[in-house]
């Protein structure tokens, strides 16, 4: 399978499954507080989809029990939401979550800090939502993919983060994963080139300390190897005649 280009009727289905997505995430950000299980979060995303009478993507993705993704601190990615794990004051939990609307996906992620957090954890939680935005930036038609990955590690580098490279983003439509994959390290080749209608889901995962990772006995989760903090920011965006349009925002970011 090659990249899809989207038609205008697929467009107009990915646009609000990714409307729908953002207006999730808003709803899922509220539930970022001490004592909320992990569990408790799935299940009112599971509840707000099934709402918007949709499907959520993730539930039952190659066996992934919940509709949402629940990684706290040096938890990168994939962790499994649980009725015995609760958010505590300090946290940095990203919930990366998507849904199917009309046969087509959507996948969008936000690390949300739970009350007060160290200045560390805090910076790291911007420049990680940041770097989606400098690479997007590169995200039109006549540039190559591998912009868009140059340009995350560009940001990234100079803060001294590492940035994981086990995990990439994808291209995204009648699949939750489609070609291309995205890396957000530093590539020596160009990748594909950009034309609208691509709909790709863009996803820098960044550690505080080392890029290396490991995953868990569950199988799922997949963890820092220093024990350092972890973020991820995450949306599935259109690329348009003249750059991009970001299909899954949120108005909390
Ligand atoms: N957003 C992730 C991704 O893009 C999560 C999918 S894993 C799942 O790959 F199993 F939970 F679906
Ligand atoms: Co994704």
């Amino acid at each position: 399978m090659s990249v899809t280009i989207k038609s205008a009727s697929e467009i107009e289905k990915m646009r609000e499954a990714g409307r729908l997505l953002g207006m999730l995430h808003d709803e899922l950000a509220e539930l970022v507080r001490p004592g909320v299980s992990t569990k408790d979060i799935d299940l009112k995303a599971q509840e707000i989809i099934a709402g918007f009478g949709c499907k959520p993507n993730f539930l039952g993705y190659n066996g992934f029990p919940g509709a949402v993704c629940v990684s706290i601190n040096e938890e990168v990615v994939h962790g499994i939401p649980s009725k015995k794990r609760f958010i505590e004051e300090g946290d940095i939990v990203s919930l990366d979550t998507g849904l199917i609307y009309k046969g087509y996906h959507s996948d969008a992620a936000r690390t949300h800090a739970c009350g007060v957090i160290t200045p560390e954890k805090a910076k790291l939680v911007e420049v990680t939502k940041q770097s989606f935005f400098e690479g997007i930036k590169m995200a039109k038609p006549g540039n190559y993919l591998h912009d868009i990955s140059n340009a995350i590690a560009d940001y990234v580098e100079p803060f001294g983060y590492g940035i994981v490279r086990e995990l990439v983003g994808h291209g995204i439509g009648t699949h939750l994963h489609e070609e291309p994959q995205i890396p957000n390290f530093r590539q020596k080749s160009k990748g594909v080139k950009l034309y609208p209608g691509m709909t790709l889901a863009i996803e820098p995962m960044i550690n505080l300390g080392t890029a290396d990772v490991y995953w868990l006995d569950d199988d799922w989760t997949v963890v820092t190897c220093d024990g350092l903090a972890s973020a991820h920011y995450e949306n599935t965006i259109l690329i348009t005649e003249d750059g991009c349009e970001i299909l899954s925002l949120s108005s909390n970011g």
